[in-house]
């Protein structure tokens, strides 16, 4: 099983339209030492001919030139990509869509009931797609916890779990989420056993949670912000990673303390501009580094074989 992370940046990208923090101002001076990225999403496969797409950002287009392999040029008109899978309905995890639209069949897309009512409603994405190649919805069980799998993948077996989260802004569950919102998946490649747990916006962890992090042999989490009130903070915005639905790497069983006694390999991701972890000579990054947690770039590869 391969993972290609096309985009390792939360909403917003790095460096973020708008945004003058010291990170993205930084990184367009050249004056820190990291590296811009593009926003939330990993292309999986089981042999390297067929892949899933695993959220679709807005920068998907830009995304695709940077993993050949999602071109193979079969034909006039070609994609590797089979199918998409969406673990929430936010913009930056769902937008890419948009772009599939000159796909040359109905595009397959598993999601959960709750996100696909707001891709149809607040948010109608799918919608809109009915009028260019249409969408296929798979529903994906998260609250069953109902395994599933990609009839092209059959190297690869997906497990749902809810998690604590927020609904987008544009849903009615906005402040009230159902379970199946925000969802987590494990990824088994069904050859070696080996399993990647993959949860890019986890607002708190839980049983479940717990499980599949203990079970996984690769954990690429929620890596957004570096402290709760980081956007205030900054100065970038008022609103808090609690608000937001994702659990800060500090603080009182915040990411670090969770990831830390883990066996796994640890590796961040959906990582907010504003994080201090983006320079890789901080004393933030410094500190992952000495608890053996990784942060993810655009085109991280990882094999698990
Ligand atoms: C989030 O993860 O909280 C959202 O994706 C932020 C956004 O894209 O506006
Ligand atoms: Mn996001
Ligand atoms: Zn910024």
């Amino acid at each position: 099983m391969k993972i290609f992370v096309l985009g390792s940046g939360a909403g917003g990208g790095f460096p973020q339209w708008n945004c003058n923090c010291p990170n993205c101002k930084g990184l367009r001076a050249g004056t820190i030492d990291a590296k811009a990225r593009t926003q939330s999403s990993l292309a999986i496969s089981d042999g390297g001919e067929d892949w899933l797409l695993v959220n679709a950002s807005p920068d998907l287009r830009a995304q695709l030139e940077i993993c050949p392999a999602l071109q193979p040029g079969r034909a006039v008109r070609d994609t590797a990509i089979v199918a998409v899978l969406i673990v929430d309905a936010q913009i930056d995890h769902s937008t890419g869509l948009m772009t599939l639209r000159e796909h040359t069949k109905r595009l397959p897309v598993y999601c959960t009931p709750s996100v696909h009512s707001d891709l149809t409603t607040g948010y109608p994405l799918l919608n809109v797609l009915e009028h260019f190649c249409g969408v296929d919805w798979h529903p994906v069980d998260a609250i069953g916890r109902k395994a599933f799998q990609i009839p092209e993948l059959t190297g690869i077996e997906m497990h749902p779990i809810p998690l604590p989260g927020e609904a987008p802004p544009y849903s009615p569950r906005r402040h009230q989420p159902a379970e199946d919102d925000t969802i987590g998946i494990t990824f088994i490649d069904r050859a070696s056993g080996k399993r990647a747990f993959y949860a890019p916006g986890l607002g708190d962890w839980t049983e479940p949670v717990l499980q599949e992090a203990e079970l996984a042999d690769v954990v690429l989490i929620d890596g957004t912000l570096w402290k709760d009130n980081e956007l205030a903070d900054r100065g970038a915005a008022q609103k808090t990673g609690v608000e937001m639905g994702h659990l800060a790497q500090t603080g009182e069983g915040g990411m670090l303390d969770r990831l830390t006694p883990l066996t796994a390999r640890k590796i961040l991701i959906h990582i907010n501009n504003t994080n201090p972890i983006l320079d890789e000579a901080s004393p933030e990054r410094a500190k992952l580094t000495a608890a053996g947690i990784e942060v993810a770039f655009d085109g991280m590869e990882i094999d698990l074989a």
